[in-house]
């Protein structure tokens, strides 16, 4: 039997915040262990993704290279997984352009966060033209080079959140059209779905952590400094209800704070274990304790960011440079099949 191969991708859009980093990145370290040793990883940094939406060029650079900092410091290995930048393997674009002639527009068209963006689309300079002119190709065909990320490094699997599911049908939806065109050749890539766990803002929490949110104090980025940490968690949206208890519905700030609190814990307690712990703390104490776990749990990580981000040698360069040379290769043995199949 073939080896599992697992793709999985970050746009380069900033540091990661700490809805990132549970809900999706922390998967990708554990899979380095928990997966086979055979089982290929294979993790990009997306960057021609980040294009669909206005970049400063100066920003996209330092932001990649943040990101590759990152994603090292949280301990991705590159030994053991192929890391690497989305553009720096060019059949990422080939393999999409030609998923994009067998692809349906009525199809794409149809996506719910096309829709959600044609609806959002704003009308920043009292435009009065349709959102259709306003909004890009690029953003549009999105999923197509989401399915090409994928199928060019014939992945078996993927780990997609309840967000993405519908992009990973539509990625299924191009293998069925390629290979009735062309015969079988590209692989139907399954979906792991991680164990989600969503990280609400910490001024409305309510609504998840996101890097959109407009107040930087809503989300815990993953380098952070303890005193950032302890003030953002200091001022967490929470209720005037007494003591603490752990219940979504009547108390999702100090729900949220516990369900952190939980996934930083040296002692592994559950949020209810810990609400049960602290049931009559007073709110400010309780804050602080969680701070702690939060910083404590942080410290390696970004100790090993700054390591990496101030450092003078080329690591970080050769890593993207070994993991481009692995990725490359990876990607060609699909494209040579898919040329030859194509007849290019
Ligand atoms: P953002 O919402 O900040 O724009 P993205 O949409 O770029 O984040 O998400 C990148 C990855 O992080 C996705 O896999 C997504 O499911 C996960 N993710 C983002 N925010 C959260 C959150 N608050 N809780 C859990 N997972 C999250
Ligand atoms: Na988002």
């Amino acid at each position: 039997i073939r080896p599992r191969v697992i793709f999985s991708g970050i746009q380069p859009t900033g540091i990661p915040h700490l809805g990132n980093y549970v809900g999706a990145l922390r998967q990708w370290v554990q899979l380095q262990h928990h997966e086979h040793k055979d089982t290929k990883l294979i993790y990009s940094i997306v960057d021609l993704h980040a294009i669909t939406t206005p970049q400063s060029p100066e920003k996209l650079k330092r932001w990649k290279r943040e990101s590759l900092a990152a994603l090292l410091a949280i301990g991705i290995d590159p030994e053991r997984s192929i890391l690497f930048y989305q553009s720096s393997v060019p059949a990422h674009s080939e393999l999409m352009w030609i998923l994009a002639c067998t692809a349906s527009v009525g199809y794409l068209s149809r996506m719910t966060q096309w829709k959600q963006k044609l609806d959002l689309a704003p009308n920043s300079h009292m435009e009065d033209r349709p959102a259709e002119s306003r909004l890009k190709l690029g953003l549009f065909s999105y999923p197509v080079l989401q399915a090409a990320d994928i199928l060019v490094h014939r992945a078996t699997h993927v780990p997609v959140g309840h967000d993405q599911q519908q992009h990973l049908e539509f990625a299924r939806e191009c293998v069925t059209n390629f290979n009735h065109a062309y015969g079988e050749c590209l692989i139907q890539p399954k979906t792991i779905t991680p164990p989600v766990h969503r990280v609400m803002s910490l001024s409305d929490p309510t609504s998840k952590m996101s890097k959109s949110h407009k107040l930087a104090r809503s989300r815990i980025l993953i380098t952070d400094t303890p005193d950032e940490i302890r003030l953002k968690i200091s001022s967490a949206l929470t209720d005037s209800i007494h003591g603490i208890s752990y219940d979504h519905v009547l108390r999702p700030g100090i729900s949220n704070l516990l369900s952190l609190f939980s996934i930083f814990d040296a002692e592994k307690r559950s949020p209810e274990q810990l609400a049960q712990a602290y049931s009559d703390t007073h709110p400010r104490l309780f804050k602080d304790m969680v701070s702690d776990a939060v910083i404590l749990g942080l410290q390696g990580i970004r100790t090993r960011y700054i390591e990496l981000i101030d450092s003078e040698t080329h690591y970080l360069d050769h890593v993207a440079a070994d993991g481009a040379r692995k990725a490359l290769q990876s990607a060609e043995e699909t494209m040579d099949m898919v040329r030859t199949a194509v007849g290019l």
